[in-house]
């Protein structure tokens, strides 16, 4: 196909309509109604727009995109296909771990793995496009959206982005049959957003944006994801859609990105509500030169460029760049060979939710659940008579935020995944709302727990307190199963607590009454067997936590790579006033990032590094022992950490900068090595470039991001060589 052939045969209207992307219920040959509600009821939009619209948000499944093409294709006069994209966050039907679950198994070949099938499933069942990954670094767990996140390292946050494009678009978009396009989002900044609050503003300096927040999307760009999706934020007082500095000078003129950006949902037009646009055709205005392609699910763009093209406020080069882009992307994708790609109904039959994928999704959330604490009491034996009981001992709300085809019939439950592993004395007491628990389902569960030797309480958050629009100001469990959790323990004090969640927690009326807390997250479409493999020690239990979870919400932003202030909290000096703390409360919180606990223990030893300076040309080898000083095969995340004593501007205490899993038997020693160079040093100065001053380091191994061993290195100029 000659794009621009085909760019100079189209009309004006047919190059600003394919700048529309529609939701699939507007489109002939959808096979559900749908309508819209809400702030986009007026979108004011004809149906010459839909049927020259350039792609589609949404569609479930073959047979619906199939017949949505093909009425489109009937209509559109230059026979342009549609593109379809869609959120596959975390699985198409099989539904896996959400990110920030996922993150913790420190695994990008597991993340690769089960993008590759998401894209798979997707991609039989039509998809073009997937709005994913989702990178924006996280601190503040009051954000639904957290969820979506690999959590608050930059490091990590890259390592999976790049892991995430890997396995959505693989080796080859276009001729992978079972690949989809990558679009990262949301640029830049989402969850930096104050309070946790959606949608509200980002504060923060160029630098520091740079340095935290751009990584996880340069990574994915460079890993060749085929598009951007804007954010709903502000950046330095310009919301995304509209910032120029941002999408054009910074995206596509310094990085030199030249593929599809889209806004979000509605994005462009909440350039009004922001105060940056007077009206819609000022939104419309901002947003075009600001480089943004396709305008999502409002019509600013097929209201008002025509005009402002006439008005001369605009170029026309600025509607023809965009509409090339969309063309290439749909000929990279072999959609004018093949408007319907590797759409295959009777292949996703085969291939859809198989028990091949779903062996993936067991493995993925037996390998995100997070051991919080265990004072001996797990791994169960199956011989226990076990109670289990608590809005999630039956519940099938497993899938979390973001898991749109997924079903939750298929969900295995915590209360299948136990009975599957052939456990006889499991006796249940199911809650039906999480909120509301009722003073016979008390009564009946206090009276299951005295029958019982051990109580496994599945307590959590339901799917629609996270995610989207699911912004909390208190992050601790509802009040009712607070309060179901008290009573129980006073009856029977053999607590093991399950939480299924989205988002960190606030654990302090949670800790006092459970032996053990287990997090699962939303563990996905095998989250019930996965449970059960970790509650009876079939799976050790490996994961660690990639978000902090706060001591209390009043700590927030509490996260691992801090900066030390001018006044440091000493441990040692806990009466010291005058120093950054609280007097209500610690500094650290409960659980920090790295941490999570195994069946078996580990010992660290033996830090050596093979040089104490560095230089430009040369590397370090550090190496570590570690020994599984239990009595159970564990695996172990090594973590290696550095810390820049002496920076242009001030550095955190800990940087992660890699890290390895390891599998040890029982007295089993490894030595683990790691390579750091000057590469790995470098970090965003006050003139916005990257480099690593000369000076001391340290170089911290360990458990997590609180228990290291510590040695020191020295980082010299070549200058300084003599
Ligand atoms: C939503 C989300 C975005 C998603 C888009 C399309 O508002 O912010 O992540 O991809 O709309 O569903």
């Amino acid at each position: 196909m000659d794009i621009d052939a085909l760019l100079k045969e189209m009309t004006l209207d047919e190059k600003i309509d394919q700048l529309m992307q529609l939701a699939a219920f507007l489109f002939d040959g959808a096979s559900h109604e749908g309508e819209i509600t809400g702030p986009l009821s007026d979108l004011g939009i004809d149906s010459r727009t839909i049927h020259n619209s350039g792609s589609v948000l949404g569609g479930s499944g073959a047979k619906e995109i199939k017949n949505i093409q093909d009425a489109h294709l009937k209509t559109n006069r230059l026979n342009i296909p549609l593109l379809i994209m869609a959120d596959i966050i975390h699985g198409y039907k099989t539904i896996f771990p959400h990110n920030l679950a996922i993150s913790c198994a420190f695994d990008p070949k597991l993340v690769e793995e089960t993008a590759a099938i998401a894209a798979k499933e997707a991609a039989v069942s039509g998809i073009h496009v997937t709005f994913a990954p989702m990178v924006d670094l996280v601190r503040d767990p009051r954000w639904g959206r957290v969820m979506e996140s690999t959590g608050e390292d930059p490091y990590l946050n890259s390592e999976l982005a790049k892991a995430f494009v890997k396995g959505f678009q693989g080796a080859d978009i276009h001729s992978s049959k079972d690949s989809v396009a990558a679009c990262v989002k949301h640029f830049a900044a989402y969850g930096a957003i104050e309070a946790g609050r959606d949608y509200n503003t980002v504060n923060m300096s160029n630098r520091e944006l740079r340095e935290l927040y751009l990584p996880g999307y340069k990574a994915a760009l460079e890993e060749g994801a085929l598009m951007v999706m804007t954010a709903f934020n502000t950046v330095d007082g310009k919301p995304c859609s509209g910032n120029k500095a941002l999408m054009r000078h910074l995206l596509r003129d310094e990085w030199a990105f030249d593929g599809v950006v889209i806004s979000d949902w509605g994005a462009i037009r909440e350039l009004i509500p922001h105060g940056v646009a007077k009206d819609e055709k000022a939104a419309a205005a901002l947003a075009i030169e600001a480089g943004v392609d396709i305008e999502m699910m409002t019509s600013t763009y097929v209201s008002h460029l025509k005009e402002l093209l006439e008005e001369g406020a605009i170029e026309e080069s600025r509607i023809d760049e965009s509409v090339r882009r969309i063309l290439t992307l749909k000929k990279t994708l072999g959609l004018f060979d093949n408007p319907y790609r590797f759409l295959d109904e009777q292949r996703a039959e085969e291939v859809i939710f198989s028990e091949e994928h779903r062996k993936v999704a067991r493995r993925a959330a037996e390998d995100s659940i997070v051991l919080l604490e265990n004072d001996g009491i797990l791994p169960l034996s199956k011989k226990d008579s076990l109670a289990l009981i608590g809005p999630f001992a039956e519940s099938n709300d497993l899938l979390g935020p973001w898991s749109w085809i997924g079903d939750r019939e298929d969900v295995e439950t915590i209360k299948a995944g136990i009975e599957a592993d052939d456990v006889k004395a499991l006796v249940t007491q199911p809650i039906k709302d999480i909120h509301r628990i009722t003073e016979e389902e008390i009564n009946a569960s206090v009276e299951l727990a005295k029958a019982s030797d051990k109580v496994i309480l599945a307590l959590g958050e339901s799917s629609d307190m996270s995610g989207e629009g699911g912004s909390r100001s208190k992050i601790e469990l509802p009040e009712a199963q607070l309060d179901l959790l008290k009573k129980v323990s006073e009856v029977n004090t053999q607590i093991i607590v399950v939480l299924i969640n989205g988002r960190p927690l606030d654990l302090t009326r949670v800790v006092p009454y459970a032996r053990a807390i287990v997090e699962a997250w939303f563990p996905g479409s095998c989250g019930g067997s996965a449970i059960s493999h970790v509650l009876f020690g079939v799976k050790n239990p490996s994961a660690k936590l990639t978000m902090s979870f706060p001591d209390s919400v009043g700590q927030i932003p509490v996260y691992y790579n801090h900066h030390n202030t001018g006044r440091p909290y000493d441990d040692n000096n806990p009466h010291n006033r005058y120093v950054s703390k609280f007097i209500d409360g610690p500094n650290k919180p409960r659980y920090p990032f790295g941490y999570g606990l195994s069946y078996t223990t580990f010992e660290y030893e033996d830090l050596t590094l093979s040089s104490q300076v560095l230089t430009e040309q040369t590397t370090i080898d550090v190496s570590v022992t570690v020994k599984n000083t239990g009595t159970t095969p564990g695996e172990e995340i090594v973590q290696l950490y550095i810390r820049d004593h002496v920076g242009e501007v001030v550095r955190p205490l800990k940087e992660l900068k890699a890290f390895k899993k390891i599998q040890l038997n029982p007295n089993e020693a490894k030595t683990v090595m790691f390579k750091v160079n000057e590469q790995m040093l470098r970090y965003t100065h006050s003139d916005l470039t990257d480099y690593t001053d000369p000076g001391d380091f340290s170089v911290f191994v360990g458990t997590s991001s609180e228990q290291t061993l510590e040695a020191s290195f020295y980082y010299q100029l070549g200058s300084e060589e003599n």
